[in-house]
């Protein structure tokens, strides 16, 4: 089912773990996307900011978790975005440290990624099944959209100094996709460390390249939950130490969503015409098959 063309949104939210739905808006419709790849993660919830913004929301685990992220339907959740025509997803993901810096409850709106997940998820729309034999290399030198991505970084800056003014935003890191389901042992840890990587979670990847091949721009909204397995003064991370930090991380993605919202459709709204379009991306793959 097709949303109407006056609720149509253009902005995708994923939530990760602990995000399950966004609160203060209101809901619209809930829509039950089929795509070609199976169902979405979730059903596809359209609402409106008090602003008149509209959202199309996606819980990446499910409504009830129950999605590892070894098994996320990647394909169908970025192919049911498409399909109700979202031109820009905020992703937002629990994350480790890598970095004393980045501290648990902190946020981070990373520059780069690196995959350790290649080879073990399917991560491209081409290749197999329907599109075998046909051949893309999408460029993802670049993985994010770097104007929109300084953008959210700094709204969400502003945001979080009145509301929650201990959590540090960080932006330009580097955000390793691990395969899981279990965390990194202290070996892994170190070297994720001295290959530069920042932050680390396990679902960054494919979702990001995938958007890219679908020419929808992407930016992930990372919030530390541990300090992974590295540290001599703490012990290996473990799911009790992340939970702790899932309350306060949600309610602060919740609060930074409202204004990122209002404020990111104008500047995407600003970009319609241009080469690329909303996203930046629009006609790209035509030069990548
Ligand atoms: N998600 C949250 N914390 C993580 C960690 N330490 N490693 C991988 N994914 C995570």
């Amino acid at each position: 089912m097709a949303t109407s063309a006056s609720s149509s949104p253009i902005i995708g939210v994923i939530g990760g773990s602990g995000l399950y739905k966004l609160q203060g808006l209101k809901v619209i419709e809930q829509i039950d996307v089929k795509t070609p790849w199976g169902s979405p993660s979730s059903p596809i919830t359209i609402s409106q900011t008090p602003n008149g913004v509209h959202v199309a929301f996606l819980a990446r685990h499910g409504h009830h978790h129950q999605h590892s992220p070894s098994i996320v339907p990647n394909l169908a959740n970025i192919a049911a975005l498409k399909y109700i025509g979202v031109r820009f997803i905020v992703a937002f993901t629990a994350v480790g440290s890598l970095r004393e810096e980045v501290r648990p409850k902190d946020f981070v709106v990373p520059d780069q990624v690196f995959d350790r997940t290649k080879g073990i998820r399917r991560a491209s729309f081409f290749g197999a099944g329907e599109e075998e034999g046909i051949v893309a290399h999408a460029g993802f030198g670049q993985p994010y959209d770097e104007e929109v991505r300084k953008f959210v970084a700094e709204t969400i800056k502003d945001v979080l100094t009145s509301s929650f003014p201990d959590v540090q935003v960080h932006a330009n890191k580097t955000l390793v996709c691990m395969e899981g389901p279990q965390f990194s042992t202290r070996a892994e840890s170190l070297a994720y460390r001295q290959l530069g990587g920042d932050i680390i979670n396990m679902s960054v990847l494919p979702e990001a390249k995938l958007a890219r091949e679908a020419e929808i721009g992407y930016v992930t909204v990372a919030t530390s939950t541990d300090y992974d397995s590295w540290r001599d003064t703490s012990g290996p991370v473990d799911v009790a130490e992340v939970m702790a930090s899932l309350s306060q991380n949600v309610a602060a993605s919740n609060e930074v969503c409202l204004t990122l919202l209002d404020k990111l459709q104008p500047l995407l709204e600003s970009r319609k015409g241009k080469a690329g379009g909303i996203s930046g991306l629009e006609g790209s793959m035509k030069m990548a098959i």
